[in-house]
Parts: structure tokens; sequence; C-alpha cells
């Protein structure tokens, strides 16, 4: 498969939907392979970070269960109204609940959903601490931190995994990329 489809209306969209911890490299990975997508696939795309889509769509959210399923949901509505007109929706999202992520691939349907967990041990994470948030969440400054506060649940069968430990991010994307060839969306 190519990822086109049947009648010539150009390619097939579908949604790249990568959970992790924070500090995983998530925005990372979801900003090259958008470059990637683009300039060597020719492909729409939109990427769907958490922070950002949370400042757009989901202010009225906290970081409770409950609002990070309902912030989830919205997250899902859009990858999958993009995805269906012929976009590639990369979402970067903690998605820490595997409810959450199963009714993600329901909304925007199994065939259109790839499931990526972006693996890192929490010791790697905390580490890295990108934003200082573990640094805040250790020093009780933030409450609801997940790794700290709040669980992560990690996916039973995802489509691909990436050891963000092992390699680069250009190697991490070399691989998401192969990963969504074999996979037969590219
Ligand atoms: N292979 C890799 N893939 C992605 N990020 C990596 C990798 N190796 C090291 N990193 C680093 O890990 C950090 C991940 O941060 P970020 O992408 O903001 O994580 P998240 O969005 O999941 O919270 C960045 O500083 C990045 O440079
Ligand atoms: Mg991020």
């Amino acid at each position: 498969m190519d990822g086109s489809r049947p009648g010539g209306q150009g390619p097939v969209g579908f949604t790249v939907w990568m959970t992790g911890l924070p500090g995983s490299g998530k925005s990372t990975l979801a900003r090259l392979l958008e470059a990637r997508l683009r300039e060597a696939h020719g492909r729409y795309v939109e990427v769907l970070d958490g922070d950002e889509v949370r400042r757009g769509l989901s202010r009225d959210l906290g970081l409770s269960k409950e609002h990070r399923e309902e912030h989830a949901r919205r997250v899902s509505y859009v990858a999958k109204v993009l995805s269906r007109n012929g976009v590639v929706a990369v979402v970067a999202l903690i998605s820490p609940y595997r409810s959450s992520r199963v009714e993600a691939e329901e909304m925007i349907g199994p065939d259109r959903f790839v499931e990526v967990f972006v693996s890192a041990p929490l010791a790697v994470c905390e580490e890295r601490d990108p934003k200082g948030l573990y640094a805040k969440a250790r020093r009780g400054e933030i409450t609801n931190m997940t790794g700290v506060q709040a669980p992560y649940e990690a996916p039973e069968r995802p489509d691909l995994v990436v050891d963000t430990t092992r390699g680069t991010p250009e190697q991490s994307v070399d691989e998401l990329i192969s990963g969504l060839e074999r996979l037969g969306k590219l």
C-alpha cells in the first residue's frame, strides 16, 4: 500500500498518537516527524501538541483524571476531522489513561489510528526534565504531575514503540517512518 486513496483522491489521512511520560520525547519527535512527512513524503501534517492544544481548546480544563480524559476526547475529535480529510494528524499528548486512548481509536477509526509508545524510563525523563516540571513536582510546587503524583498507564499493545534512550531524535524519527511504512501508512 502507498497511502493513496482508491480513485486518485489523494493520500489517506491518519493519526499518529504519541503517548508517553513527560520528557519522553513526544514533542521533539512530533516536530521532526512533521518536517519529514512534509518534505520527504509531501503530506499535509498538523501537530496537536498537548500543551498548545490546551491553550486553544481546553483552557477550562485542569489535570484531574476527568479533565485529562475530556482533553484527550477533544484532541481525538480534532484528529478525527483532520485525518478523514487526508491530513496526517500527529498527536503529542501524555494521554496517561488507557481508556482515553481506546476511546481515541474508536472515534478516529482503527484503520486510521496508529498508537506510538514513546518510551523512556521515569528516571531518564526526570533527568532530562526539559520543562523543569519534575523538579517543581518534587518540591511540591505542582501537584498532579504524571509520573510523580499521577499515574501513567503504558500501552499494552501499541502499534509502534520508540525507545528514546537509544539514539538521537533523528534516529528515532527514522524508526518511526520505517514503522509507518511497515504498517502501510506511507
Ligand atoms: N531519541 C530521542 N527522541 C526524542 N527526544 C530525545 C531523544 N534523545 C534525547 N531526547 C531529548 O529528550 C527531551 C524530550 O523532551 P520533549 O520532546 O519536550 O518531551 P515530551 O514532549 O514527551 O514531554 C528533549 O530534550 C530531547 O532532546
Ligand atoms: Mg511535550
